[in-house]
């Protein structure tokens, strides 16, 4: 490893906020892979992405991350103002065992996301290995991800390592009762992950805007709340394939607005009235998710159970995220909304693992192959 140039994919895609990192959880997780290389003689070359930027759009940069690595890692990182051609290759080339350099967002060139082959081939070109450590950018089949494999040797990073297992565990080798906590807006794009869950664990329950579907679905009222009639007859199938395994909110926080400070009531699932919305899940439908939860062996959360965002209707969220980390279950939580609400509530810490994944965690959960991790099994 001493001497070696280890060419690794991070997602250091975080939220910023005035030009500085708003929350650095990808730079941590992504530092001990970093850090270790770096101990071991490596020299080390970082590449990711950042947003979707159009073209070179400064407020994109992963100029300002370079600090925040910097002090994740506990060494110096350089930086190369573009990921590929001089800037790189020499700054590459100047880079001394131990040293770290962050290459500039490798979505300044469109050729990343079209995994185009002479870019990846680019890219490879500064490195005598490869490292894919960025997990939750896994399920893209970009050239930072996937073509650079084409020319190097291929390895998973630590946080890749850590993500794998933690996902393993829960859903290939789970201690019963395994019980699934799915929430947020739509049912169309958790549809996937709702089958395969199904398959897998004894009770799924279902929180959020997206309980509403499967609430109208059976013919109930939901008065101004949201509901995705396009996924109605899914949240059907998804009810007939569940049966008994299928937990749904059985009162409701309501509102007439999705703002702070509304005057608030608590309606029975099957009773919203005209102009209110469903906002929160209600304390009997905290009390039945609860009893669920007491005594399960593994639980996978994703997604939370109201608008956690607003602080009015946050307490199903904290309180059912509560029931999860009692619960003395092997707890993953994956998913980004769920993760900010667990930050925002004060959970964290709290659970076995949380993942970085967003987009990348809802398709392993929907049981689908990542081209960023099918790459390291060819390798
Ligand atoms: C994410 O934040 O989920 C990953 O970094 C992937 O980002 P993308 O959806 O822009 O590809």
């Amino acid at each position: 490893m001493a001497g070696k140039r280890v060419l690794v994919r991070e997602d250091l895609n975080v939220p910023m906020s005035k030009g500085a990192v708003a929350d650095d959880a990808r730079v941590r997780a992504a530092a001990p892979t970093l850090q270790h290389l770096a101990q071991r003689g490596a020299r080390v070359i970082v590449m990711s992405h950042l947003g979707r930027p159009q073209d070179r759009e400064p407020d994109l940069s992963l100029k300002p991350i370079a600090a925040d690595l910097a002090r994740r890692v506990g060494r110096e990182v350089q930086f190369a103002d573009d990921c590929v051609g001089e800037p790189a290759t020499s700054a590459a080339d100047r880079l001394q065992s131990g040293q770290v350099l962050l290459l500039e967002n490798v979505r300044y060139h469109k050729e990343d996301e079209a995994n185009d082959a002479g870019f990846a081939r680019r890219l490879a070109s500064l490195g005598d290995v490869y490292v894919n450590d960025a997990f939750a950018a896994s399920h893209r089949a970009h050239a930072s991800v996937v073509g650079v494999a084409a020319y190097l040797p291929a390895y998973a990073g630590e946080l890749m390592e850590t993500e794998l297992k933690a996902l393993r565990q829960a859903l290939d080798n789970p201690r019963r009762p395994m019980v699934a906590v799915v929430g947020g807006a739509k049912v169309s794009t958790k549809v996937g992950v709702l089958r395969n869950l199904l398959r897998k664990v004894d009770s799924l329950l279902i929180g959020g805007a997206m309980a509403n579907t499967f609430f109208k679905a059976r013919g109930w009222p939901t008065g101004s709340g949201l509901v995705e009639d396009i996924a109605l007859e899914e949240a059907n199938e998804v009810t007939a394939e569940a049966g008994e395994k299928l937990v749904l909110p059985v009162d409701l926080v309501c509102a007439r607005k999705m703002e702070s400070g509304e005057a608030l009531r608590l309606l029975d699932a099957d009773k919203v009235e005209p102009g209110w919305m469903a906002l929160d899940i209600g304390p009997r439908s905290v009390t039945l998710f609860t009893e669920k939860l007491r005594g399960a062996g593994t639980v996978i959360w994703n997604g939370p159970v109201g608008v956690a965002e607003i602080k009015d209707f946050s307490d199903g969220t904290r309180e059912v995220g509560e029931a999860i980390a009692r619960s003395g279950a092997y707890t993953l939580v994956g998913g980004g909304d769920t993760v900010a609400a667990i930050e925002s509530l004060g959970l964290n810490g709290r659970f076995s693992h949380v993942s970085t994944g967003g987009g990348a965690t809802l398709e392993y959960l929907e049981g689908k192959e990542l081209p960023g991790i099918a790459i390291l099994k060819e390798a």
